[in-house]
């Protein structure tokens, strides 16, 4: 497992965490950004073979196992291909793309080259969230009937000391945004329950944010099986949150990051039984990290594919035509 050489496609925030993680299990790194400062930055961290500013220079180092693409969304696609095509296996950050098109045409060199590729919808490694997907599996309150997914995380605070016009996040052109940027939820929701039938979503910019992605997403989404999901999501919430609550026929359990905690509650009153986890939010980064190398060595299936990562494209793209068109989509 140990000793892979793996190029990091953009030497920001994301990037220099899978560089320190990758290092850790035993990888070397190289690095390319076109920010030559951000490519030295990573490298004054994690130790790395090389960094560059050009993409098919840094492709074409010798000795390359795989890459990691942690730049911009809308630079996914692209940089994802490319790699592919360098006969390069690709650790993906999410989401995809900015739209399904482009996330298409991803798909299909994935297919004509047959080279892995995983998506890095981090919350999947999550411990405390995949006991819950156990829970629910079990039983624990029953058929779900109504679920609510939170996040709410105010932009200001993402990137302390960046100006926000110099983050991709403020800009709809580089795939920034409340709908894209979170749809870890709505991957969660897939996750846990599949593909609904339709749903309605309201998709807007309505703080004072100085930002040209949307801030404030909310989506309503139906099940056959009588199960119904909202999910909010916005970029202007001070404390920030991250909550799942699930109402079943038999109960109701809260899953939120703080506190960091499971709990369930099945009579008339407040009675809540309460699981407190420990775990830091860099193990579901190594969580990945290891899923990936895993990956190279061959031994596993991803654990989060392109297939999935173009079922949360779908919604984000059945979303948008539902804010547009002020009506409710089927997803045939
Ligand atoms: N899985 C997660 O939980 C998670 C967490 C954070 C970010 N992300 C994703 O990772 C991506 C990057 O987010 P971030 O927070 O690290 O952003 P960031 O702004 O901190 O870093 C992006 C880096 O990419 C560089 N860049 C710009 N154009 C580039 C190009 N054409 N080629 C290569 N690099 C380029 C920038 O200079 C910057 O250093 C986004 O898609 C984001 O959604 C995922």
């Amino acid at each position: 497992m140990s000793g892979r050489h793996v190029l990091i496609i953009g030497a920001g925030s994301v990037g220099r965490r899978h560089a320190r993680n990758l290092a850790s299990l035993g990888c070397r790194v190289s690095a390319m950004d076109p920010r030559a400062e951000r490519g030295a930055g990573l490298a004054a961290e994690t130790p790395a073979i090389a960094t560059f500013t050009d993409l098919d220079a840094a492709l074409a180092a010798p000795g390359l196992d795989a890459v990691a693409v942690c730049s911009p969304t809308a630079f996914h696609v692209d940089q994802a291909i490319a790699s592919l095509r360098a006969g390069l296996p690709v650790l993906l950050e999410k989401p995809v793309a900015r739209d399904l098109a482009a996330a298409r045409r991803l798909a299909d060199v994935v297919d004509e080259t047959g080279l892995p590729l995983l998506l890095g919808y981090t919350w999947r490694w999550w411990p405390p969230l995949a006991d819950l997907r156990r829970r629910l599996a079990d039983g624990v309150v029953g058929r779900p009937r109504h679920v609510d997914f939170i996040m709410s995380a105010h932009l200001a605070d993402w990137h302390p000391g960046e100006p926000l016009a110099e983050f991709f996040m403020s800009s709809a052109e580089l795939g920034g945004g409340a709908l894209l940027d979170e749809s870890h939820w709505i991957d969660l929701m897939l996750w846990l329950f599949g593909m609904p039938t339709a749903l309605s979503a309201s998709v807007e910019t309505i703080s004072d944010l100085e930002i040209t992605s949307d801030d404030n997403v909310d989506m309503q989404l139906v099940y056959p099986d009588g199960l119904r999901v909202r999910i909010h999501l916005d970029l202007y919430g001070r404390p920030h949150r991250k909550e799942i609550r699930f109402i079943g026929e038999n109960g109701t359990v809260l899953w939120s990051e703080a506190p960091n905690r499971i709990a369930v509650a099945h009579g008339m009153t407040a009675d809540w039984r309460a699981t407190d986890f420990d775990c830091e939010r860099n193990d579901m980064f190594m969580g990945v990290a290891r899923a990936f190398l895993t990956l190279l060595d061959g031994d596993a299936a991803p654990a989060c594919t392109l297939a999935d990562g173009l079922n949360v494209m779908r919604l984000i793209e059945a979303a948008r035509q539902s804010h547009a068109e002020g009506r409710r989509v089927a997803l045939t």
